[in-house]
């Protein structure tokens, strides 16, 4: 009855008071008045790949300054524990494997991977969850790890986990596992808040022992280590490894997609400010509040772009991703995470994928609010059989 409550106050506040407001978008408007990821520095508009993949480590260099802070360095992954885990003990799931990992200087995390059945070399989608691996499967099995630093405080207990998905959707806490794995695809899940706790007070002392200045970096480079551990993996298909997120992990999921070739295709939900939303694009969420609000996310530098654009923008972002499949998702009801900013980002980074002969990046807004839906799957499923043939 408590949870009920909460969960209902929450959602009224959120969607009648708070920041989720009904978006229209003036698609020729907004196209009209998008940025050009072909265009550098100096206003010059690049006409070649090679000229584009000569500037790439610029876009690479100012978005690390100016955004998201250093990259940590290399350090590839190990594997300290591997265990299967019966359906039994983890709500009904099968093929299911916890997999304890290390890289960089000791920093451990566990990763779990749920296989499809079949023989062949599955797709996989490696993704971020909120509350850590335990809560994203149905019941909490205690056979899976808990987290180290369960960050967001409500996700320390279980009780908060039914009000979680009333408010942001079914699928927030953890993915519709039978569904996807039925569909032929591996998933390989991890909680990022084992390596930066996602809290502004614990992540200073995480990020400096990884040579890191921002967690959404910290976490895009724990993608890759997931990656270094998929690619010696047989089962995985090496040409079909997709990064998704919603949110704030969208955002992570955009800057490993764009840092890591091994990546071939990024699914970005309502990653909004820092992701998939333009800076210099004024609504929604601002610069000053997220800056405020999550300071350990960036740069310290991101939050001087308060008040003037930064000379780096997020269209850059999505075009280094070119030319592989890229599906940005927004909800119609999600004014904070600026679908119209994203739409000018995808309009604007589109030419660079034209450039390259990749497909052009597709951007869906679908009906709702800020959460992890039926809809989106069904989104991300349909986008990634169609484009990762
Ligand atoms: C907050 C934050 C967003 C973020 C979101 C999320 O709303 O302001 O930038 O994307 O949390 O991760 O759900």
């Amino acid at each position: 009855m408590a949870a009920f409550v909460a969960a209902a106050a929450a959602f009224v506040w959120l969607y009648w008071a708070g920041p989720y407001r009904t978006v229209v978008l003036d698609r020729s408007a907004l196209a009209a008045a998008a940025p050009n990821a072909l265009d550098d520095a100096s206003g010059e508009r690049i006409t070649t790949p090679s000229a584009w993949q000569a500037r790439r480590p610029e876009i690479v260099e100012s978005l690390q300054a100016e955004v998201y802070g250093r990259i940590p360095a290399g350090a590839r992954a190990r594997i300290v524990a591997r265990a299967l885990v019966p359906a039994t003990d983890a709500g009904g799931i099968a093929g299911v494997e916890q997999i304890e990992i290390e890289a960089g200087d000791g920093v451990r995390f566990n990763l779990v991977l749920v296989m499809p059945r079949g023989a062949a070399p599955a797709p996989v989608i490696v993704m971020q969850n909120f509350c850590g691996n335990q809560a994203a499967f149905p019941g909490r099995p205690r056979a899976i790890a808990p987290p180290r630093n369960a960050y967001p405080i409500p996700c320390q207990s279980g009780f908060f986990d039914p009000p979680h998905r009333a408010v942001f959707g079914e699928w927030m806490l953890g993915p519709p596992f039978q569904r996807i794995i039925a569909r032929g695809y591996a998933l390989a899940i991890f909680y990022g808040g084992d390596v930066i706790p996602d809290h502004a007070p614990d992540a200073p002392a995480a990020l400096a022992a990884l040579h890191a200045e921002g967690a959404i970096a910290a976490w895009a480079w724990t993608h890759a280590r997931v990656i270094d551990v998929l690619a010696v993996d047989p089962r995985i298909d090496q040409d079909r490894i997709v990064a998704w997120g919603q949110s704030r992990f969208g955002k992570v999921a955009l800057l490993a997609g764009a840092l890591d070739p091994r990546i071939d295709a990024v699914v970005a939900l309502q990653s909004g400010r820092g992701g998939d939303a333009l800076t210099a694009h004024r609504a929604g969420e601002s610069v000053s509040a997220i800056t405020r609000t999550y300071p350990h996310w960036f740069s310290p530098r991101y939050r001087q772009y308060a008040l003037r654009d930064p000379p780096v923008d997020q269209h850059e972002l999505l075009a280094l991703i070119a030319p592989r499949p890229l599906l940005v998702v927004q909800g119609s009801r999600d004014s904070w995470a600026d679908p119209a900013g994203a739409y000018r980002a995808v309009v604007g980074a589109r030419p660079v994928f034209d450039l390259l002969g990749g497909p052009p990046p597709r951007f869906a807004l679908r009906a709702g609010t800020h959460s992890i839906t039926d809809e989106d799957w069904r989104l991300t499923l349909d986008f990634l059989d169609a484009r990762l043939r």
